[in-house]
């Protein structure tokens, strides 16, 4: 008999809309996300500055409480009372960008890694679950850290040290924000294969924020890219890498050493959540809708007027684009 894989952490018609500030229209910061990440998966959720990544993130783990939709873990909508979330934010942990800014200068090393566990009243041998964390985030022999300060260690250490705090809870599910952005090229790979080689020894399941799609190609899953509050295109990442059919991905792609070809230069303004483009909202920025290829398939109208559905959840290739429907639909 065959079962369905149980999404563990899921998304349904999430909203996230931030008062405007002096009179502006609010920021619909998330505007419309249906999300699923099923266990043992990273799935890689990309998309350029200000899309609504980390508002999107950030209420995944509850920091931010939804204005519509909700979360759910586990099949079971997130609980916001205190108790409920001490408990929740033990099972998804959140790994942030910056190793310097998320670890305090004055903590050793092992005060860092053992602070959760005293925030949650770990009942068992504290040393011993300090140095397997440790062990596990490949700093080793892990009792040569212990003592030692952020500053006495390198970008990489540092980042590892951070993971090894959300790893020494023994979550189910990263929520890793940027984890490589500030790092060198070198040591972004190492940390990269720390988290594909978690993934693979506990079955731990990420979610991978970043503006890097190269990133994605290499860790991820799946793919889910963001433009303005919304989820463009997902899928499968060999699939979504090799044949994107969102012009946005398409962009998004071109940029790419590994694209070979002309990279596409996104014109007209940067993205706004408190001024969200009627029709499709990525039509004033669309290379296609500019070059006349929408109109030659009979949607450029629909691209200016008519909103895309929200994207269902689950594991399947979709994308919201009048253009890429109507090359399905013509068989081309
Ligand atoms: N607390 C807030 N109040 C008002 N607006 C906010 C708040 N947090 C985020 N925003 C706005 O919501 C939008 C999405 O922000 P978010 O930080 O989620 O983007 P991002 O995709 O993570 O960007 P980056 O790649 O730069 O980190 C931005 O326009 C931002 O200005
Ligand atoms: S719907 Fe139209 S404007 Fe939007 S991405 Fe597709 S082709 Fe471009
Ligand atoms: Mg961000």
């Amino acid at each position: 008999m065959t079962t369905t894989p149980v999404d563990l952490l899921s998304a349904q018609g999430l909203r996230i809309t931030f008062p405007g500030r002096h009179g502006a229209e609010p920021a619909r910061a998330v505007d419309g996300v249906d999300l699923d990440i099923r266990p043992g998966e990273i799935v890689a959720l990309v998309g350029e500055s200000g899309c609504g990544k980390t508002t999107l993130a950030r209420s995944l783990l509850g920091l931010v409480p939804p204005t519509a939709g909700q979360v759910t873990f586990d099949g079971k909508p997130l609980d916001y009372r205190s108790r409920a979330l001490k408990a929740y934010r033990k099972r998804v942990q959140l790994v942030l960008q910056d190793p310097s800014g998320s670890l305090n200068p004055r903590h050793t090393v092992y005060d860092a890694v053992a602070e959760g566990l005293r925030i949650h009243g770990y009942a068992g041998d504290e040393r011993q679950a300090v140095h397997d964390a440790l062990s596990r985030a490949g700093l080793r022999p892990p009792e040569r850290f212990f003592l030692r300060y952020p500053h006495e260690l390198s970008g990489g250490q540092r980042q590892r040290v951070v993971i090894t705090g959300a790893l020494v809870l023994e979550p189910e599910l990263i929520v890793a924000d940027e984890p490589v952005a500030s790092l060198d090229a070198s040591v972004r790979g190492e940390i990269l294969a720390l988290l594909l080689r978690l993934r693979d020894e506990l079955g731990l399941s990420a979610l991978v924020v970043t503006h890097d799609l190269g990133l994605a190609w290499n860790i991820a899953d799946r793919v889910a890219v963001m433009y303005l509050g919304r989820i463009v295109e997902t899928g499968d990442v060999e699939q979504i890498l090799t044949a994107p059919r969102h012009p946005y991905t398409q962009a998004l792609l071109s940029v790419l050493p590994e694209a070979g070809g002309d990279p596409v230069v996104l014109t007209g303004e940067p993205p706004d959540p408190s001024r969200v483009p009627s029709g499709c909202r990525f039509h004033a920025r669309c290379q296609v809708l500019a070059s006349g290829e929408a109109e030659r398939a009979g949607v450029a109208d629909a691209c200016r007027t008519q909103d895309l559905p929200v994207l269902a959840g689950g594991s399947e290739t979709q994308v919201a684009c009048h253009w890429a429907t109507a090359k399905v639909a013509a068989g081309s």
